[in-house]
């Protein structure tokens, strides 16, 4: 692994700290690194409505989509968890060259959309 996705999963742990998480209690942290060197950090929002909480990765890509980033403009993120399903699907869309992530066991591994996500819907 790259030192520059070890220094990106740094910055999700200490955003995971941040987290709002009262339900669940499970904190979780990303961070996007942007092609031009910006880098920009998630977490989970939870919510008492609890479907209407928020997954890290999507605020960290919300973040960026706020700042001016589209699909094809972020590089790499990465996620305190292995990330769930749906948010699979976000990562395919803004086309990420890397995913960083935790897996069940503890591990850190890296990985493409594609790899995470095969015969993805599109439209
Ligand atoms: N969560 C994330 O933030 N990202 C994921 O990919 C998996 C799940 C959050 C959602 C919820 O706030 C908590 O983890 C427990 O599911």
């Amino acid at each position: 692994m790259k030192d520059a996705d070890r220094e990106l999963f740094a910055r999700a742990e200490a955003a995971a700290s941040r987290a709002y998480a009262p339900y669940s209690r499970f904190y979780v942290g990303a961070a996007v690194r942007a092609r031009d060197g910006r880098v920009l950090e998630g977490v989970n929002v939870e919510n008492a409505a609890y479907p209407l909480g928020i997954c890290a990765e999507r605020s960290a890509l919300g973040r960026a989509v706020g700042e001016g980033l589209g699909p094809g403009d972020v590089e790499a993120i990465a996620i305190t968890a292995s990330p769930c399903g749906g948010c699979r699907q976000w990562l395919v869309e803004f086309r990420l060259e890397r995913v960083v992530y935790r897996r069940p066991d503890g591990d850190l591994a890296v990985a493409t959309p594609a790899e995470l996500l095969p015969d993805t819907f599109k439209l």
